[in-house]
């Protein structure tokens, strides 16, 4: 049994779509939830406490246990006042689920600063803030879980969505790392890949696509990478309409050169360095 219960869980975002999702499937397996979620529409504009109050009703009528928070992830201040809300309400944090997103979708030719900059601020700022608040936490007490949510539009690349696809690999270098300094202790930091039918993709996919794309479907994966028995870390896990695969870098066997080459020399070798034959999982340097 994946084993959250006891545990305290934060997840960013979780007033709708995944992060509902998330939210639930927690509370049912027994963790206490904060529901953070700024309440906002799917640009990152407005704000609200209805969609993080329905469900902590939710969560309270089924026998569980949350919190809500109204925080926005962008902000340094923000970021602390979610993890503060679980030490107020639950004495601690285990969990964190940076999954709270938003869109503005345009073609880089097009791109402002301000679309631009509010992206990158509520996926790669948000899950700086919330996860650097919680952090000292989770390593005083030699126990951490963290999620973060990148996209296939970061890994593999989405028309229109430079700025989204930026911030998305961004959150995946950040696991990298923190994957490595958590180790000693007992912190781990992983990424999902979710392909879902929430009100971000409502009209970026057919109908009869979405109709597969469950969003239920990727919450047993966050609760599974939640859990304790779970102590894998740095890894990129896919996952929609019932369909769960790991991500990973490759790095070719490649050119070897004694000396340094020109130009002319790596265009000479340019097949073998591309060459995927017999490659490996890529390593970091150290750690
Ligand atoms: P959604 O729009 O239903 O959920 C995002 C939630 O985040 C909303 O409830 C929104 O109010 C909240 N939020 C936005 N900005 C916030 C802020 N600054 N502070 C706190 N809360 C904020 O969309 P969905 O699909 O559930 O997205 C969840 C995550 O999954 C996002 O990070 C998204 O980028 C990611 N994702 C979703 C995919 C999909 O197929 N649905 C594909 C790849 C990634």
């Amino acid at each position: 049994m994946a084993g959250v219960e006891g545990r305290v869980a934060i997840v960013t975002g979780s007033g709708g779509g995944l992060g509902r999702q998330h939210a639930l499937l927690f509370a049912q397996r027994g963790a206490k939830v904060v529901v953070n979620d700024l309440g906002g529409s799917r640009d990152g504009t407005g704000a609200g406490s209805e969609m993080a109050d329905q469900v902590v009703t939710e969560i309270i009528d089924a026998g569980g246990e949350a919190v809500a928070n109204y925080d926005n992830v962008a902000t340094p201040d923000g970021g602390e006042a979610i993890v503060q809300s679980a030490v107020d309400a639950f004495g601690t944090v285990d969990i964190v689920v940076n999954n709270a997103g938003i869109l503005r979708d345009v073609t880089f030719h097009k791109m402002d600063d301000a679309q631009w900059d509010a992206v990158v601020k509520v996926h790669l700022y948000g899950t700086y803030h919330v996860t650097r608040a919680a952090w000292p936490l989770l390593r005083e007490k030699s126990y951490g879980r963290v999620v973060v949510t990148t996209s296939t539009s970061g890994l593999y690349g989405n028309f229109g969505q430079s700025n989204y696809g930026a911030a998305k690999m961004g959150v995946v270098g950040l696991i990298n790392t923190l994957a490595l300094e958590g180790r000693k202790y007992n912190v781990t930091a992983n990424a999902i890949a979710p392909i879902a039918a929430t009100r971000m993709t409502e009209d970026i996919m057919p109908t009869e696509m979405l109709s597969a794309l469950d969003p239920a479907y990727v919450s047993p994966l966050v609760v599974h990478l939640a859990s304790e028995e779970c102590t894998d870390s740095g890894e990129v896990i896919l996952a929609g309409g019932g369909n769960y695969a790991r991500v990973h870098y490759m790095q070719a066997k490649g050119a070897q050169f004694a000396e340094v080459p020109s130009p002319d020399d790596i265009a000479a070798q340019w097949s073998t360095i591309m060459d995927m034959d017999g490659a490996q999982l890529g390593r970091p340097l150290s750690g």
